[in-house]
């Protein structure tokens, strides 16, 4: 087991990779905590939660809206929880993001901590303290930042975890890599097979690497006004091809990184021999590098995202494997790219 820890404005955080769900009791008063857990971690896991009571909402993106927060708070109400309780999110990125918004306004904010149970949770979502809700179908449109004051990543947990859901977590932990660790990169290239057998010991080793990338970038700006937005390395595209397709997250990740790397090569940023290394692996670890997409939809999308302002984008380019800058862009220099580039030629690509 292995700790990596996150020191926030309002509290610390400790990340412990390689733990077991088993060992709760040395992290929490099971008699002052409450649980909120998914259905379908419910029916995995029970057996293994600590003994204290269990909120249960439902799966999927579409829940992640404040209708499921109030059903938490009037729980907790029914349940008695005071400012004293501790809120314990057992699941994947949705349960987190919600049990931390959920924690962060109950009663003007109580304690919480997550057991994270998919890959994407483990290496990306449940590290760094941003807590958001769905509002009319734009994404983490309202949220809080505040970091939990445990996170539990039991990867046994994973051995349960559908393929299509591990392969969402790679794409994050590509962008990790690419963004800022080289070394990652490599470890990547090198230890595919047995990452994608699920060797303990390789994808502990991984996860461990992928969350200290992001520790290490949300340590330095905790509330995203510089570095951490290197962590939107291929989601301005990937959020657009959302709009548009019903792709699962992770693929349309991993479009939007190989989209990010032709441009900085266009650029002169990257070499042309990194760029093809990038979409090896991705194609390698099961992602798509391509796709069949209308442009002027895709640009469109992109151009309504929330994260811009006044028309500019803040785009993730890399200068080489393992490091990265953010380049503003306008609108009307973005569209050219994507009208630029060439969505269904590239290297691999599976959809
Ligand atoms: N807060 C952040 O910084 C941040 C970062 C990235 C993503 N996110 C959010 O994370 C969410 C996606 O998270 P996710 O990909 O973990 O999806 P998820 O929470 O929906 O989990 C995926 C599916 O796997 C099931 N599941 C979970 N653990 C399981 C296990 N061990 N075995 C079997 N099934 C299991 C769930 O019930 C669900 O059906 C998105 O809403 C996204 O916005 C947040
Ligand atoms: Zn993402």
């Amino acid at each position: 087991m292995r700790k990596i820890s996150i020191k926030g404005k309002k509290g610390n955080s400790n990340i412990f990779v390689g733990e077991k769900i088993g060992n709760m009791d040395k992290y929490i008063d099971v008699s002052n905590t409450i649980i909120v857990s998914d259905k379908n971690v419910i029916r995995y896991y029970k057996k293994r939660f600590p003994d204290c009571p269990v909120i249960e909402i439902e799966d999927g993106e579409s829940i992640k809206t404040v209708a499921t927060v109030e059903h938490i708070w009037k729980k907790l109400l029914e349940l008695g929880a005071d400012r004293s309780t501790f809120l314990l999110g057992i699941g994947g990125g949705i349960v987190c993001d919600i049990t931390g918004f959920a924690a962060s306004t109950y009663m003007r904010g109580i304690s919480f901590g997550f057991v994270s149970t998919t890959l994407l949770s483990q290496t990306d979502a449940s590290t760094g303290g941003k807590n958001g809700i769905n509002l009319n179908g734009y994404k983490n449109m309202i949220g809080a930042f505040d970091q939990p004051e445990f996170v539990i990543c039991d990867t046994t947990m994973l051995k349960t975890l559908p393929k299509a859901e591990l392969y969402n977590g790679f794409a994050e932990v590509i962008k990790h890599a690419a963004i800022a660790s080289k070394s990652q990169f490599i470890f990547l290239e090198k230890h595919r097979n047995d990452i994608l057998d699920k060797n303990p010991e390789a994808l502990e080793d991984m996860i461990f690497n992928s969350v200290s990338i992001k520790a290490k970038i949300v340590q330095a700006d905790e509330f995203e006004t510089g570095e951490r937005k290197k962590l939107n390395f291929g989601h301005t595209i990937a959020h657009g091809l959302q709009k548009i397709s019903n792709i699962p997250h992770g693929e349309a990740v991993a479009i939007g990184m190989v989209f990010a790397a032709d441009m900085s090569r266009k650029r002169g940023l990257l070499y042309e021999s990194e760029f093809r290394r990038l979409n090896r692996l991705v194609y390698n670890y099961n992602l798509p590098t391509s796709i069949k997409c209308n442009k002027e939809k895709l640009i469109d999308a992109v151009a309504k995202d929330k994260k811009q302002h006044s028309g500019t984008i803040d785009f993730v380019m890399l200068n080489s494997l393992g490091k990265s800058s953010i380049v503003p862009l306008d609108n009307a220099a973005f569209a050219k790219c994507i009208n630029d580039f060439d969505f269904s030629n590239l290297f691999g690509g599976r959809l």
